[in-house]
């Protein structure tokens, strides 16, 4: 299969990559801007780990830039095509919201209308954040949308383009409504990596709404196995699917929980506007297209997370 991933120096699109590119049979080519949102060692890094790979090829280009974006696609053929380059993060979107248009609008409009004719199967990045603040958990892909802040508008913004992209073009196209993702490689504005910094480095661990938010934490690991399974799947029309564990977790169960093993300083604070309290998706929809089973549990996916942190000494680079 040749598979086409933008954001392929992020944190999912590096270990989708990573993953497919143990079939020798597959060809992964990757695009990234190495945007400086988060720590540029650590894309190259990443980068570095993939470029190892015989079937990787590497462009930097900026989704937003149309013309060189068109210029790569060219006579270029994929058999799947997944957007997952985007400006990601809740609460940025509260500092920078014109960002979240550019690149999450702009960008996906690019993309779809680049690869429209060269690509057999589309994917992209949808969020939890499409749901909102809710009470009926799990939710399912049937819930009404009201998303809480411009990223979870962006993404609910998304999913209206891809439905009009089938609609025109009769092309199958995926969205996916990832939650809480963690595991190795994982972003540092997110809470493990957080975690882990302030245990190595004794740095203050700032805990918003003190502690008394759910995530439903989702391993990358499984993820990436989610999404081989369905890029063999026939597709044909816009469809969207809740990828999540079905597990929601406290906060502050998982920081009391480090705090019987580890020395590290918490400071609680109040909720930030932009979050949710809780995120907790209902899985049975994806876990019935694909007859998917055995979710990683959070304490093996934590362990691994922590062990590659560690091995790696993220902390000096993130
Ligand atoms: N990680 C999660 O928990 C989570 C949850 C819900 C949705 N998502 C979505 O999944 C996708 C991947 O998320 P992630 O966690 O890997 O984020 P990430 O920030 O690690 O990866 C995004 C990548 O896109 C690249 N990028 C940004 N702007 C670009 C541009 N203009 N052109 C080319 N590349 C660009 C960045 O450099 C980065 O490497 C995003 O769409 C995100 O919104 C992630």
């Amino acid at each position: 299969m040749k598979i086409f991933i933008t954001g392929v120096v992020g944190f999912i699109g590096y270990n989708l990559a990573e993953h497919l590119l143990k079939n020798k049979k597959n060809k992964v080519y990757g695009i990234d801007c190495f945007d400086d949102y988060y720590s540029v060692k650590l894309k190259k890094k990443r980068l570095n780990i993939l470029k190892k790979k015989k079937n990787f090829y590497f462009s930097k280009i900026d989704i937003c830039d149309y013309k060189k974006f068109k210029k790569y696609a060219g006579e270029k053929k994929f058999d799947i095509s997944i957007n997952l380059a985007a400006q990601a993060g809740v609460r940025y979107s509260l500092v920078n919201p014109q960002k979240y248009l550019k690149v999450n609008i702009l960008g996906f409009i690019n993309f779809l209308k680049v690869l429209k004719k060269n690509t057999k199967k589309f994917y992209y990045a949808s969020s939890s954040s499409v749901y909102g603040e809710s009470s009926n958990f799990p939710l399912n892909e049937k819930e009404k949308l009201n998303p809480k802040n411009v990223y979870g508008i962006t993404k609910k913004l998304n999913e209206i383009i891809a439905e009009d992209f089938f609609k025109k073009n009769n092309t199958g196209i995926i969205g996916l409504r990832f939650f809480t993702v963690y595991g190795e490689w994982g972003r540092p504005d997110m809470f493990f990596l957080k975690l882990f910094k302030s245990l190595k480095t004794k740095e203050v661990m700032f805990v918003n709404n003190f502690g008394n938010h759910d995530r439903d934490f989702t391993y990358v690991g499984d993820v990436v196995r989610i999404l081989e399974k369905l890029f063999k799947k026939n597709i044909n029309k816009h469809e969207v699917y809740n990828i999540c564990s079905n597990s929601p977790i406290s906060i502050d169960n998982i920081v009391q929980d480090f705090k019987k093993n580890w020395n590290f300083k918490v400071k609680y604070r109040s909720m930030v506007k932009a979050d949710v309290l809780k995120t907790h998706g209902s899985n049975k929809k994806i876990l019935k297209l694909l007859n998917f089973k055995k979710f990683t549990h959070i304490d093996e996916g934590v362990k691994n997370s922590l062990n590659w942190y560690l091995k790696n000494k993220i902390h000096k680079i993130s």
